[in-house]
């Protein structure tokens, strides 16, 4: 799956060399491809997705970007479309952690020995992919497969992502700024980014598509959980029968309860991060803790400046 000389658009190889580059944080590289930038590992994964997956009608595949709850809205779509409604006892979260049932694509083709086939699972196929929209396969686009996306306030999400790039250091390495990561987050050179740019096309797609892309926010999560999780299975496709079934959800995949798991407290992801570092503190503004005043003025002001006038607030 991750051979790109066995693919039939190989030319992709020469295209990557010739992509541009830059360094985050003075620490590692990064490479831009189609106006947004990605560890250079994950290029070649994302132009073989782009170009070789085959999406089914039943398909779901969940978006976002980094640090914006994807591990969450894993656990609730699991939940909802994977643990069996007649046992009452049986819950896959228990047994792994979310990123292992629901695989990133783009991280898996990266690491995964080529003759696994990531797709041979079980329909409705649950996928989930940090790519922005511009790059997602055509036929995830034409079909009548459903996308998730979640996005998060970008305050909260930077911080998130500056402890979770610090968790990761090697130990003779310095922590990360703060102040260079609010402007490596600003100026869009970062894993993913720009922050803003991805946000709004997922928005503006679904704006478009409400039956096919359902938008949601972390913080509407936090704030309405039941609300929002009923919507998610009706989306879905697999609305509750009860209100405590939806308890129940909400339940088995809160923070506490994941965050005390064996296999989260000990274990570790295919992509080679240690379960733990999924779950920290899940709090909406936890930015206050950390951002200084100019800090927050700054992001403030780019995000109304990318966003207000599609009619997004983050
Ligand atoms: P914080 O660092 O602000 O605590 P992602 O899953 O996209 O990597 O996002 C990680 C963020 O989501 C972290 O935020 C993490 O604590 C939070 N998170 C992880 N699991 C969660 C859950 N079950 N419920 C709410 N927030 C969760």
């Amino acid at each position: 799956m991750g051979d790109l000389s066995s693919n039939p658009n190989s030319n992709n190889y020469e295209n990557y060399l010739n992509l541009p580059k830059a360094r985050f944080m003075d620490a590692m590289d990064i490479i831009q491809w189609e106006g947004f930038w990605f560890e250079p590992g994950l290029v070649q994964p994302a132009m073989t997705f782009r170009s070789t997956f085959k999406a089914e009608n039943n398909d779901v595949v969940l978006t976002s970007n980094m640090k914006t709850g994807t591990t969450w809205l894993k656990s609730l779509c699991l939940c909802i479309l994977k643990n069996p409604k007649t046992d009452e006892d049986y819950d896959l979260l228990v047994k792994d952690n979310p990123h292992f049932h629901v695989p990133t694509i783009e991280s898996t083709i990266y690491s995964t020995k080529p003759n696994i086939d990531l797709y041979k699972t079980p329909s409705p196929r649950l996928f989930h992919s940090h790519l922005p929209y511009i790059v997602l396969p055509d036929s995830v686009k034409n079909t009548d497969c459903k996308i998730v996306y979640i996005a998060r306030n970008p305050k909260d999400t930077l911080i998130s992502m500056w402890h979770f790039f610090n968790s990761i250091l090697h130990h003779d390495q310095d922590p990360f700024p703060l102040d260079k990561t609010v402007d490596c987050f600003l100026t869009g050179v970062h894993q993913f980014g720009p922050f803003f740019d991805h946000v709004l096309q997922y928005w503006i797609e679904s704006k478009k598509k409400p039956q096919k892309i359902l938008f949601l926010k972390y913080e509407e999560l936090k704030r309405d959980p039941k609300g929002e999780v009923k919507k998610l299975a009706e989306f879905l496709g697999e609305p509750f029968a009860r209100d405590e079934e939806i308890d129940k959800v909400l339940w088995r995949c809160s923070l506490e309860r994941l965050q005390n798991l064996e296999v989260n407290k000990n274990g570790s992801t295919m992509y080679n991060v240690h379960n733990s570092l999924y779950f920290r503190k899940g709090v909406v503004g936890d930015w206050k803790n950390y951002l200084t005043p100019e800090m927050e003025d700054k992001i403030n002001q780019t995000s109304r400046i990318k966003l207000e006038e599609y009619g997004l607030f983050l």
